[in-house]
C-alpha cells in the first residue's frame, strides 16, 4: 500500500505507536487536575510535553495551550480577537485560499457582528500578492481588527511569505494569525522567528492522535476562553485535558525535529517525479509549480481526465490520494482555492493531490510515477468530461 494523503491525515508515527503501546500497559490513568499523586504525575507529564513542543517549535511553554485540534484553535483565536476588538476596528484581511474553517468562522463574524472581510489577491501560483496586501493595509489602516493568512496551503502545499506578512501587519499595528496546520510537522517552523502572533496545530496531521492539538499564542493575555471550564490550561481552555493525545503530540513534534533533514531527500524525489510526469505526459499541469511548496506535495492535473477517476484507478493499485482536499473529495467541481488562483475548470476538475511525508522513500515516488503514467494513458482513451 502507498498512502499519499498526509494532508488529509497522517497515519500514527511508529514512535507514537511505540509510546502508546508502553503507555497502555502502564497504570497511569487519572484526572490530571486531581490532587492525588497519580493526577499530579499526569499533570507534570503534560507540562513536560508542553516544554518539549515549545523547545522544538521555538516558543515559550506559556505560549502553548492544548486543545482538540486546528478547527477549535482557529475558532478560538479568530473569535477571541474579534470579540475583543475595539468598536472602530471592524476589518479583517484574509486570503481566498484559506481552509474553510477560517473562511466560515470569518463569515460568521461578518454576518452576526458586522465585521468586514477583505480578500487579498492571489497570484496564479497561489501566492499572496504582497503589493495588494500592502495597499489593503494602507487603505484600511484605521479599522484593522486582524490579519489571517495561512502559512501553507492544504491543497497546493504553497508556502506563503508569512514572515513578511507578519512584519507588514505589525507595521500597521495589527495582530497576525497564520493557520500553521499544514506547516507544523511538514516544514521548518520557528514560532518566535516567524513573527506571527497566533498559530494552530492538529495532532492527526502530524502522526499524533486525532482529537489532540494546540494553539500557539504570543501574548496569552489577549485571549479569552472559547471553551469554558475550570483552571485547566491556565483558564485559557476548559475541559479535562486529553493527556494521551498531548503525549502523542510531544512525541510527534520531536520525531519531526529529529528527522526533518529527510525533507531534503523528499523534495529531491518529488522534483524528479514531477519532471518525469511532465516528460512522459506533457499535458500534465502542476499547480503552484513556481511557488515555494512543502516538500512532499504535488497537486497535479491531467486535463480531460477527471480527478475522481484517477483516484479510483490508483486505489486499484493500493495507492491512496485525494482530489483537491479530503473534505471536498465528493465534490466533482473545481475547488475554491483553485478558482481563486484562476485555474480553469478543465484543469480544476482533473487534479489529484499527492501528499507524502518525511517517512516516505524515493522509491515511493518512482512507484507512484509508474502507476500514474499508466493510469493516465488508460483513462485518456475515455475522456471523462
Ligand atoms: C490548513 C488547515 N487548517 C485547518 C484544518 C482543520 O483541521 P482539523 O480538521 O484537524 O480541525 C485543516 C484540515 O484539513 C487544514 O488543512
Amino acid at each position: 500500500m502507498l498512502y499519499a494523503d498526509y494532508y488529509g491525515s497522517a497515519p500514527l508515527l511508529d514512535s507514537v505507536k511505540e509510546h502508546l503501546r508502553k503507555r497502555l500497559d502502564s497504570s497511569l490513568f487519572a484526572n490530571p487536575n486531581a490532587l492525588h499523586s497519580l493526577g499530579q504525575k499526569l499533570h507534570q507529564g503534560i507540562e513536560k510535553c508542553r516544554s518539549m513542543i515549545a523547545q522544538d517549535l521555538g516558543a515559550h511553554p506559556d505560549q502553548i495551550y492544548f486543545n482538540s485540534g486546528a478547527s477549535e484553535g482557529v475558532s478560538h483565536i479568530i473569535g477571541s480577537v474579534l470579540i475583543n476588538a475595539p468598536k472602530d476596528k471592524r476589518v479583517v484581511i484574509t486570503s481566498p485560499v484559506e481552509h474553510v474553517v477560517v473562511l466560515n468562522t470569518l463569515k460568521f463574524y461578518e454576518q452576526k457582528f458586522g465585521f468586514r472581510i477583505v480578500y487579498v489577491g492571489i497570484s496564479p501560483d497561489g501566492l499572496v500578492d504582497i503589493h495588494d496586501f500592502e495597499s489593503l493595509l494602507n487603505k484600511h489602516k484605521d479599522e484593522l481588527a486582524l490579519i489571517t493568512i495561512m502559512a501553507a496551503n492544504n491543497e497546493t502545499g504553497v508556502i506563503q511569505p508569512y514572515k513578511e506578512i507578519a512584519k507588514l501587519s505589525h507595521q500597521y499595528g495589527v495582530d497576525y494569525f497564520s493557520d500553521t496546520t499544514q506547516l507544523i510537522g511538514k516544514g521548518d517552523f520557528h514560532f518566535e522567528e516567524s513573527g506571527i502572533d497566533y498559530g494552530v496545530c492538529s495532532g492527526h496531521k502530524i502522526g499524533a492522535l486525532s482529537g489532540s492539538g494546540f494553539i500557539l499564542v504570543k501574548d496569552v493575555t489577549k485571549l479569552t476562553p472559547y471553551i469554558f471550564g475550570s483552571t485547566q490550561e491556565n483558564g485559557v481552555r476548559g475541559g479535562t485535558q486529553n493527556y494521551l493525545g498531548i503525549e502523542t503530540l510531544a512525541v510527534a513534534v520531536r520525531d519531526f525535529t529529529q528527522n526533518k533533514n529527510k525533507l531534503v531527500q523528499l523534495e529531491a524525489a518529488r522534483k524528479e517525479f514531477e519532471a518525469r510526469l511532465k516528460k512522459e505526459v506533457p499535458q500534465s499541469v502542476i499547480i503552484g509549480e513556481g511557488a515555494p511548496r512543502l516538500a512532499g506535495t504535488t497537486l497535479i492535473g491531467f486535463p480531460g481526465v477527471h480527478g475522481q477517476a484517477v483516484l479510483i484507478e490508483l486505489e486499484s493499485h493500493n495507492i491512496f490520494v485525494t482530489t483537491s482536499a479530503a473534505c471536498s473529495d465528493n465534490e466533482p467541481e473545481t475547488s475554491a482555492v483553485l478558482k481563486a488562483m484562476g485555474v480553469s475548470d478543465q484543469i480544476g476538475r482533473s487534479v489529484i493531490r499527492i501528499s507524502l511525508s518525511y517517512q516516505n522513500e524515493p522509491k515511493d515516488y518512482a512507484y507512484l510515477a509508474e502507476k500514474l503514467i499508466s493510469t493516465y494513458n488508460k483513462l485518456n482513451r475515455i475522456h471523462s468530461y
